[in-house]
């Protein structure tokens, strides 16, 4: 592939949305951003070899929200190893991501870290031994690292937003709190994973953040190991599987990348050995997926040949 191809490609991609008349929904349960215009669209690709292809508001910060949870995950691996998974499953869960549902048959396990119940459990770990404020500066610090960018933020507003309005997650982790799998008060873990959630980030530093993952571990920004070969494969796993919710089969079968979403209409997909791919669109489907998003990554895997099914 000639580096002017995968530019071209972009150029079309946004090009052809502009006739999109359904861009779907803004997430308008956090009243912060319900204010998002829904005609924004920025993409951008950065090579394991070091090149960035970008295209439309590819420069501007948008709230990652659930993408956050790859990075948190990351990090909570770091610290339990595979002890996490006594308190997390690793299958998808067919349901929403805010669902509660199946806490109550599996007492207390979420099925995974990416739905809200296994990312509010991974907030807690890392919450372990620290003030709240000191576990949202860590997940800060480590977010700019793989970015390998000090201007990355939280956005307050998003934050507090979502502290104001978020009582789903509070009932999700009051529960898990009473099956024993949340061991601080839960308006302090959800201190940490509203703040998490509400990092602005724009599609050029995600795509950096999470080259780590299309690269055996190791950064090719700063060229440190962030995680073990097999850790990245295995994460890259569980986005395939489940980095989309009970969207995660239809997302698998038209792109074929391991990706994760996040409400604010973002999605980081990741090309093993290749490439780290950001998109963002805020309108979602119905699954809480950005919608353009996923269209934008399913014409790019197509065009470049990009797929993990494939050799
Ligand atoms: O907890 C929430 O509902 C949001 N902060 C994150 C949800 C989310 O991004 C789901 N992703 N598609």
């Amino acid at each position: 592939m000639q580096d002017v191809d995968i530019q071209t490609i972009l150029d079309d991609i946004r090009q052809q949305t502009e006739a999109f008349g359904d861009r779907g929904n803004v997430a308008d349960y956090i009243p912060e951003l319900a204010k998002i215009d829904p005609a924004r669209f920025g993409m951008s690709v950065r090579l394991v070899s070091g090149e960035v292809f970008e295209t439309g508001d590819a420069g501007a910060a948008f709230s990652i929200q659930s993408i956050s949870k790859l990075f948190t995950l990351t990090l909570a691996l770091g610290k339990l190893g595979t002890g996490l998974w006594a308190r997390v499953g690793r299958e998808p869960s067919g349901t929403a991501f805010n669902s509660i549902v199946q806490l109550e048959y599996e007492h207390g396990i979420p099925r995974n870290p990416f739905i809200n119940a296994g990312a509010i459990v991974v907030s807690d770990v890392i919450l372990a031994g620290h003030r709240p404020r000191e576990a949202i500066g860590e997940i800060l610090r480590f977010v700019r690292f793989l970015a390998d960018d000090p201007d990355i933020l939280i956005d307050r507003e998003v934050a507090r937003s979502e502290t104001e309005t978020g009582f789903r997650n509070y009932a999700l982790a009051s529960y898990m709190r009473s099956f024993g799998n949340l061991d601080h008060d839960p308006a302090l873990t959800l201190g940490v994973y509203f703040h998490q959630c509400a990092i602005a980030m724009t599609c050029r530093q995600l795509a950096a953040a999470g080259l780590y993952l299309a690269n055996d571990g190791v950064s090719p920004l700063t060229g440190g190991r962030v995680v073990a070969p097999e850790r990245a494969r295995r994460i890259n796993a569980l986005m395939l599987m489940c980095g989309h919710y009970d969207g995660s089969g239809d997302f698998a079968f038209r792109v074929g990348l391991p990706a994760k979403s996040g409400v604010g209409g973002g999605i980081l997909a990741i090309v093993p050995g290749k490439a780290s791919v950001a998109v963002w669109s805020p309108g979602l489907d119905r699954n809480g997926n950005s919608q353009l998003g996923t269209w934008a990554l399913e014409q790019l895997a197509r065009r470049t040949g990009w797929n993990v099914f494939s050799g």
